[in-house]
Formats: C-alpha cells, structure tokens, sequence
C-alpha cells in the first residue's frame, strides 16, 4: 500500500488488517503522511512500514517482494499547493506511477491506482461516467490524469493487470487541515476566520473515507482488468453549506465566515455516477450529515493528533495561502 501513512491510505490499511490481509506500507512521508495515522496498527505482526518513495526504484524493489497486489495511493494532494508548487505533483505522479507499473508488471501482479474525480473536470449538471473525458484544470487533477492514463495504456500494451478507482472528495478523521472540511472544524473550535473562496457555492460530492476503502478492497477482488470505477459518495453540497453544518456542529458563529479570493481554475461542481462500482456489490454507507459530526467528534477528541500540525509548519503554510496568521 503506497502512501499508506495518509488520509485514505491509513483508513484502507485498518481495513485490509481487518479483513485478514498481511500488508507493507511503502511512504515517503511527505509534510501529509505520518507514522501517527498507523499508530493503533504498528505492533501488528501482519503489518510492515518501510520508508521510501514510490518513484525510488530500490525501495519499491525492497516493498514489493513477495505481495500479490499493490494500491497507490501515494500522491500530493492539494489543489491549493499544486498551483504554487507543481513539480513534486507532476514528479509523484508522473515518475512514481510509472516505477510502480514496471514493478508489477514485472511479477504479474495487479495494480490499483487510487485516483480522483477531479480528472474529469467541472460538470454543471448529471453525473460523469466512466467513459466521460478528462479535462483536469488544475496541475492537481491533470497529473493525477496522465498517471491514469499511463496505468490504462500498461493493461492496453503490456495486458498488465491494473485497475482504477476515482473517488470524489473524501471526509473523516486524519484528513490533513489543509483541506476544506478539517481546516473549518479546526478553525471553528479555535474561534479562527473560516476562508470561504469565491462566492461559497462550488458543490463537491462527498464521500465518508471508510467508505471509499471498502469501495477499494471491492474492486480490488471483483474489479475487472484495465478497468476505471467512478466512488461518489452519497450526497453533494455547496461548500457555504457544508461550513454552516460545521459552524452548528461546533457551535461558532456566522461571523467567523469570510470570504476571500477565489481559488484559480476552481472547478464549480464534482460529480460521479457508482453504477459500475455498485454492481460489484458497494454502496456508501455513510450519510453526510452522520459522518460530519462523527468527523467533527473524532478532532475535537483527538487533539493530539492534530495540535502538532497546526503548531509546525502549517502555520506557515496557512499565512503564505490566506495572507493572515492562525491565531495562537
Ligand atoms: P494524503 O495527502 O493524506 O496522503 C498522501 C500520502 O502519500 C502521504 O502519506 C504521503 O507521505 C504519501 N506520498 C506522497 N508522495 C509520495 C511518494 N512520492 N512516494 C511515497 N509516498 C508518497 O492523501 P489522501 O487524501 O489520503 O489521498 C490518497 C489518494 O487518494 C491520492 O492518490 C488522491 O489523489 C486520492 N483521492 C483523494 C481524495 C480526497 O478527497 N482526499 C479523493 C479522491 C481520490
Ligand atoms: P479541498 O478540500 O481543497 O478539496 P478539492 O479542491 O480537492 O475539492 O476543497 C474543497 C472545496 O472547498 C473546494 O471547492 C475549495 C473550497 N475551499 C474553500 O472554500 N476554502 C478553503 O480554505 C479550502 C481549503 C477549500
């Protein structure tokens, strides 16, 4: 499991472990994948880590001996950041995918490559099927667009087993507070502004993270060869919408909503239709508004986990992207 110290990646190794599977976490650790996500599976002896990168051809070597299958999650996963700071995305996901793909065609293993709504673009209406084209707009969603198309084109030359997953935006807990819905919780509990871009009313299909792991393990036993299945989750909501839910779960006030300028290239409305993953037995378990407040318990809860974060780095990060200081 590559990148399996991140969000999703630490959801899905709970999973697998449950499941009876032996897993070998490969990850770089990057400012987004920490050995805390794993800190409840570590002394299992099923479960092995090992630190390198996917586009490291030695450490991938090392990982992949003797498994039957590799998940890639790793990847960075920030619009915000790939626009600032594209090369580490195109570097990742370009040159890592392309190592892991050797890798497993190499020993006639399958590769699942876990992969985003994002690489289809905005729609103002319906839902994208899996045969819909992509039209990334950001260097987020067009690199994770050339890996998928690297991984089709391996089944298409080689026959390689490999197989595509794209999920639309996943919530939970151990989500980094870069992203929308921790960074409001985060800010909400601290009395902090809430940095609405633009006018608030760019939808996104969200998707509870354990259900897009088991969304995963299906396809990863029952997905067909050289295949793509769309993950939505089961509801969508505007993103002014989904801050006002947060405001109510942590009891702040409206006040604290800014809006600020608009995200470049922000692509209005994510959409996915999961026929094809249902008909391999998946459905989302997991409404917004139960997962939101089990999200919303789980940081008020478990500020351990994230203290250190908004404590290091981030803080630079955070005045760099909104031009103001989180609050001490
Ligand atoms: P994340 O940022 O939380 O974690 C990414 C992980 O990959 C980290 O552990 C990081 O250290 C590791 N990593 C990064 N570059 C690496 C490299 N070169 N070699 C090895 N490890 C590396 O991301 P996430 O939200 O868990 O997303 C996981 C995957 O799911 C990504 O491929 C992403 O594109 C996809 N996805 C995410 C969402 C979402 O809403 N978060 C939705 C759909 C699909
Ligand atoms: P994000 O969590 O970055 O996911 P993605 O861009 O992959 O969908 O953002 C979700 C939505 O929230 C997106 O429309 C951008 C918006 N957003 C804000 O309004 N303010 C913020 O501070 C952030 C991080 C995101």
């Amino acid at each position: 499991m590559c990148g399996g110290a991140g969000f999703i990646g630490s959801s899905f190794v709970r999973l697998a472990l449950a499941e009876g599977e032996d897993v070998v976490v490969l990850d770089k650790l990057t400012y987004a994948g920490r050995r805390e996500n794993l800190a409840d599976v570590e002394a299992d002896p099923r479960f092995a880590f090992i630190h390198g990168a996917i586009e490291d051809r030695a450490a991938v070597a090392h990982a992949i001996d003797g498994v039957d299958a590799v998940v890639n999650f790793a990847a960075e996963t920030h619009v915000d950041r790939s626009i600032h700071e594209p090369d580490a995305f195109v570097h990742t996901h370009a040159l890592g995918t392309y190592v892991l793909l050797e890798a497993a065609r190499e020993r006639g293993i399958r590769h699942l490559q876990v992969s985003t709504d994002e690489v289809y673009g905005s729609i103002a209406q319906g839902s994208f099927t899996e045969d819909s084209p992509l039209r990334p707009s950001s260097p987020y969603s067009a690199t994770k667009a050339g890996a998928d198309l690297l991984v089709g084109s391996y089944h298409d030359t080689f026959g390689a087993d490999v197989v595509i997953c794209r999920g639309s935006n996943n919530y939970g807990p151990r989500q980094h507070p870069e992203k929308l819905i921790p960074l409001m919780v985060l800010n909400a509990m601290a009395g902090d502004h809430l940095p609405v871009y633009g006018d608030g009313l760019n939808v996104r299909n969200w998707l509870f993270v354990e259900d897009f792991a088991a969304a995963i393990a299906h396809v990863l036993r029952r997905g067909g060869a050289g295949e793509v299945y769309n993950v939505g989750g089961p509801d969508e909501c505007s993103n002014i919408e989904v801050v006002r839910r947060i405001l109510e779960l942590c009891g702040g006030d409206d006040s604290l909503i800014e809006y600020v300028s608009d995200r470049p290239g922000h692509d209005r409305r994510y959409s996915l239709g999961s026929e094809k993953v249902r008909a391999l037995g998946w459905s989302a378990r997991v409404r917004f508004a139960e997962g939101l407040e089990r999200t919303v318990t789980w940081y008020r809860e478990n500020s351990w986990w994230w203290e250190p974060i908004r404590s290091g780095a981030y803080r630079e990060y955070y005045e760099r992207q909104y031009g103001r200081r989180l609050a001490p």
